[in-house]
């Protein structure tokens, strides 16, 4: 999957990335394997790729990460994955039904009773998500354990109700300006973190009569995707039914990682590595197939990707498989010849051709005047040379 410019020259062939060896695969291709062996890998028209799983055997799947198929809904818990899982990137874009439902001191949880428990590879992610508030004169404070993750407010002016107001304020990007409702990103620092994973709302009013501002503007507090937030349509459905909100499908991205009892903060070589990178033991135990690569994620658990020039399933035993670069050699770069290899692939100006073939014509028959010109001045170390004849 190498895409790269290279300084050419005319005296050696052009390859990229040399493969520690120069196995050609052709031939034997065999459908991708996503799952553990004899296990259900599909819902609907959703793919399921280990570490997740389905069912109740639990060869499946890593634990915590068994789902559910609900004739064709695939279901973490009360959450509805709704986009495809890719076993090379850690985050699952859920939904989940309505606003965070708060008490009368005005306390809530959010993913309360569901699969964000403190010992669960699920978080929420740390990017792509915000706390929203519709509501007069009140603040929504998002927090996990004692750290804080998200904070706004929302204002009204008085004889006016909220979400008339909301709307004539609204800024032209469409956000909240903090009068009538209000918007904020979750933002999760690494350092603070403690490893806990349920989220507490708070709401605080610093209206002068609570009770007029709740009629008002019911307060509702939502965490949500960054694009799920329109100011005009859920003031539509909030203004026209207050109950709207309990059943609001809002999508929300977790980020996921596989957490391994015991096996961080000591081992081999775990003090001396950079935060990221994960101990050797770690990194076997979790990404199974040869050419993977290993992530040390927020909570201290793992993550596992293909490295370049292979796909597949990295948690699986020979899951990340050679890229056949040379099937789109011009996407990959090459308009010369083209030669897979384990992991990359060689490009090179046909036979009797010189040039740079990762240029589209960039392969000619003989030297022209000005290429020889500057292949006596610079010999091996220059090229993109412009080449007009
Ligand atoms: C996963 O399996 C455990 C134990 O078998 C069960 O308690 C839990 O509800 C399952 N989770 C999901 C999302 O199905
Ligand atoms: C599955 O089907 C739904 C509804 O037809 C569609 O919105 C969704 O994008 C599809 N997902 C995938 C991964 O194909
Ligand atoms: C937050 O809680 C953790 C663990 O409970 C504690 O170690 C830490 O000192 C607390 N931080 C603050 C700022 O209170
Ligand atoms: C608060 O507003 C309500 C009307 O919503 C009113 O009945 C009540 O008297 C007000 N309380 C105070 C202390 O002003
Ligand atoms: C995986 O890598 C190991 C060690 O480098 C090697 O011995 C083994 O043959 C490789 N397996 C495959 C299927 O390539």
């Amino acid at each position: 999957m190498a895409r790269r410019r290279t300084t050419v020259s005319f005296t050696t062939p052009v390859v990229v990335l040399v493969a520690s060896y120069m196995a050609v695969s052709s031939g034997t291709w065999a459908a991708p394997v996503i799952g553990m062996p004899g296990c259900e890998t599909r819902c609907g028209n959703m793919s399921v790729p280990y570490p997740f799983g389905l069912g109740a055997d639990s060869r499946c799947y890593m634990p915590g990460f068994n789902l559910t198929c609900d004739h064709g809904r695939l279901l973490l818990g009360n959450l509805r994955v709704i986009e495809s899982i890719d076993p090379n990137f850690y985050m699952l874009t859920v939904v989940h039904t309505g606003d965070v439902r708060t008490d009368g001191a005005g306390r809530g949880i959010f993913g309360e009773g569901g699969v964000l428990g403190d010992d669960g590879p699920y978080a929420l992610s740390s990017a792509g998500n915000q706390l929203v508030l519709v509501g007069c004169n009140v603040r929504a404070t998002l927090r996990s354990g004692n750290v804080t993750m998200s904070s706004c407010s929302s204002l009204c002016t008085n004889g006016f109700d909220g979400h008339t107001e909301m709307l004539s304020r609204l800024d032209t990007s469409m956000l909240c300006s903090g009068i009538g409702c209000c918007q904020a990103r979750v933002v999760v620092d690494r350092e603070e973190l403690v490893p806990v994973t349920s989220y507490d709302v708070q709401l605080e009013y610093f209206g002068s009569n609570r009770s007029r501002d709740g009629k008002r503007w019911p307060p509702r507090v939502f965490v949500a995707r960054d694009e799920w937030f329109s100011p005009w349509s859920v003031s539509q459905q909030l203004s026209s039914d207050l109950q709207a909100a309990a059943s609001m499908e809002v999508p929300v991205f977790l980020s996921w990682e596989v957490i391994v009892r015991g096996a961080y903060d000591h081992g081999d070589d775990a003090g001396s590595l950079p935060a990221w990178e994960c101990p050797r033991d770690a990194a076997r135990m979790v990404c199974k197939s040869n050419h993977t690569g290993c992530t040390k994620r927020e909570r201290g658990g793992y993550t596992c990707y293909c490295k370049t020039g292979y796909e597949g399933n990295p948690y699986i035993t020979n899951g990340c498989q050679d890229i056949d670069e040379c099937e789109n050699s011009k996407e990959n770069g090459c308009f010369g010849k083209c030669t897979n290899t384990d992991g990359s692939f060689q490009c090179e100006c046909p036979h009797e051709t010189r040039g740079n073939a990762y240029s589209p014509g960039g392969c000619f028959s003989v030297l022209t005047r000005e290429q020889h010109f500057h292949y006596l001045i610079w010999g091996e170390k220059y090229i993109d040379i412009d080449v007009h004849g």
